[in-house]
């Protein structure tokens, strides 16, 4: 059972964001199914890598495109990215050291910013988007 199914509330409406949200939310289910498979360390461990990368990777795309959209919220929304990838840095670095483990408590936390992330703060600049003819 995937942690997040994706459905229409995840959509921001820009074909290339979605892709891009469609691949975070297919590697945090890969990353649950490791979980509950109670997979070692050394399977789990390159998942969250690939998701910490792919999240800083995504935040960078998505960042330049509000840019070329003139979007105002631009400062504010950087920040937010700036908190988040902070947070999953963290979690990434005390798992390596062995004083985190994977648990269904950061399933939820990392499901639980990227949908609301998604549904309040990216979905806001989809307006600002498409008057740009960002698709
Ligand atoms: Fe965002
Ligand atoms: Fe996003």
């Amino acid at each position: 059972m995937p942690l997040i199914h994706w459905n229409d509330t995840l959509s921001v409406g820009i074909k290339t964001i979605d892709a891009q949200h469609r691949v975070l939310v297919d590697t945090l289910n890969e990353l649950h199914d490791a979980m509950l498979a109670g997979k070692a360390k050394t399977l789990t461990g390159p998942i969250l890598q690939k998701l910490f990368h792919y999240t800083r990777d995504h935040f960078s795309a998505e960042e330049a495109m509000m840019a070329t959209a003139n979007y105002d919220c631009l400062a504010e929304h950087k920040v937010r990215h700036r908190d988040l990838a902070q947070q999953v840095e963290g979690y990434v670095t005390r798992f390596e050291r062995g004083e985190a483990t994977l648990n269904l408590h950061l399933m939820h936390f990392l499901r639980d910013w990227l949908t609301q992330h998604i549904q309040k703060e990216d979905r806001a600049y989809t307006p600002a988007m498409q008057a740009r003819g960002l698709r």
